[in-house]
């Protein structure tokens, strides 16, 4: 049997794409393996976000080269958002056997056979309809807890600064109902969470079913199931879907809405379609419904023409939201973008840097203020497995999507416990069981 081993970067999407290969590959008859050396086919499934995510992975691609040359007949491929975005020109580089898009996997095993004979192999069309709703995913995750779903694939937004739209092609829902059964699986199997997936979940939309009422599907399947989605977008975010999710318990009380930007000129040029007042009216309309639901955000700094000025408008939303957590990052200028055709990229490498380094030591502090609110409190938490720092020690998260960790030898992954939190730091928080 022949060996795959891949490589994943980028979101949990690209996370759940890779286990889509995997089963496409295993019904093919190929195996899969977590050492690369002992591997007869290598590849990547990459993101083209940032530039300095792409460089990293350039960085690996050499490597598997290398592992090419040691042993020859060994096949390296390029899947994801880099394979569609630079299509032939991986090829070029002369490293590469085989591209495939994020539309292009059910041709896996036929390209891999092809390439195999020395012809290099390459499929980038995307797709108005593929959404792999039929296919059971081969689940990575190590610990059997928590399960990723797709609910649609590709972005319509077109935000000016993003990839993802040319990378990962135009957007479609799957099928509600596979998605039902995908989830009836995940708990047959024993997993105790799952999260739904989308660029933009609250665009979802299938004979009628909009996302609020998917949710509710899902969370009806079991009351012991925990049900998370990523990413909102704060033009889209309804009020159903809100009180959608405070009326099912087993739905986590955490929502991932990015901002990006605090300032209304650059919302604007970000083509985001809201702007400052829109988003913190939902943001105070969350906390209405849902006084404990976490939260958090994306920020860029130092997009095209941000005045200091402007960028003092994205600490102050953050101050005045208050954030859980967030990932922040400088702007990164990618080719064929909106942004990329109509805007220099003119902030200067050092002012961006300074930038992102006060958004995040002020975001430090928010998070630390966050957790500083739950002391005293006490939470149900999932158990993922043993704390990182110490074995006598388990941890998990809270609906909110806060770590804990707490000393306790007696339970086990996939465990609900309910802990009280006794102190904290940024990250964490310190609790005991209840
Ligand atoms: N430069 C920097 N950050 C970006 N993001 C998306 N595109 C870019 C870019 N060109 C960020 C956004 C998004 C997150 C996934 O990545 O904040 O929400
Ligand atoms: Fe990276 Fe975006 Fe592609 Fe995910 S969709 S892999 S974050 S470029």
């Amino acid at each position: 049997m022949k060996k795959v081993y891949i490589e994943t970067y980028g979101c949990q999407m690209n996370v759940n794409d890779t286990e889509v290969v995997f089963s496409i590959l295993g019904k093919a008859g190929y195996g899969r393996t977590e050492d690369m050396s002992e591997a007869d086919v290598i590849m990547a499934n990459t993101c083209s976000i940032r530039d300095n995510a792409e460089q990293r992975i350039r960085g690996r691609i050499d490597q598997f080269a290398g592992q090419k040359k040691a042993r020859p007949g060994v096949i390296v491929g390029i899947l994801g958002c880099m394979a569609e975005r630079l299509k032939d020109a991986l090829l070029e580089s002369g490293k590469v056997d085989l591209v495939a898009g994020p539309d292009a996997y059910r041709s896996l095993p036929a390209l891999i056979e092809a390439a195999g004979d020395g012809h290099p192999q390459i499929n980038v069309e995307l797709s108005r309809e593929e959404t792999y709703g039929d296919i059971s995913p081969v689940r990575l995750d190590m610990n059997g807890v928590s399960a990723f779903i797709s609910i649609m694939r590709g972005c319509n937004n077109v935000c000016s600064y993003c990839v993802v739209p040319y990378t990962r092609g135009a957007e479609r829902s799957r099928d509600c109902h596979s998605i039902v059964r995908e989830a009836c699986d995940c708990i047959a199997k024993g997993y105790r969470e799952v999260t739904l997936l989308g660029q933009n979940v609250d665009s979802y939309m299938y004979e009628g079913v909009n996302f609020a009422k998917l949710l509710a599907m899902v969370a009806e399947l079991s009351p012991s199931l925990r049900v998370r989605f990523s990413t909102s977008h704060p033009k889209d975010i309804s009020d159903e879907l809100i009180h959608t999710m405070a009326r099912y318990g087993n739905v986590c009380r955490h929502i991932h809405l990015p901002v990006q930007s605090g300032n209304d000129r650059i919302l604007e040029k970000m083509r985001r379609r809201y702007n400052r007042e829109w988003y913190l009216e939902r943001v105070a309309k969350i906390r209405s419904v849902m006084p404990d639901c976490g939260i958090t955000t994306d920020a860029i700094v130092g997009f095209c023409s941000e005045t200091e000025e402007e960028f003092r408008d994205t600490l102050s939303i953050f101050s005045e939201v208050g954030y859980d957590s967030a990932f922040m990052f400088n702007y990164s200028e990618r080719p064929g973008t909106l942004a990329s055709r109509n805007y220099p990229d003119d902030i200067p490498q050092e002012v961006k840097t300074r930038r992102l380094e006060e958004l995040i030591a002020l975001q430090n502090r928010l998070s630390l203020e966050s957790n500083r609110r739950d002391i005293g409190k006490e939470f149900q938490v999932l158990v993922e497995g043993p704390s990182k720092k110490n074995a006598a020690e388990l941890c998990g998260r809270t609906g909110s999507n806060k770590m804990c960790v707490w000393p306790d030898i007696t339970h086990h992954a996939g465990d609900y416990v309910r802990v009280k939190v006794l102190d904290c730091t940024q990250a964490t928080l310190i609790c005991k069981l209840v």
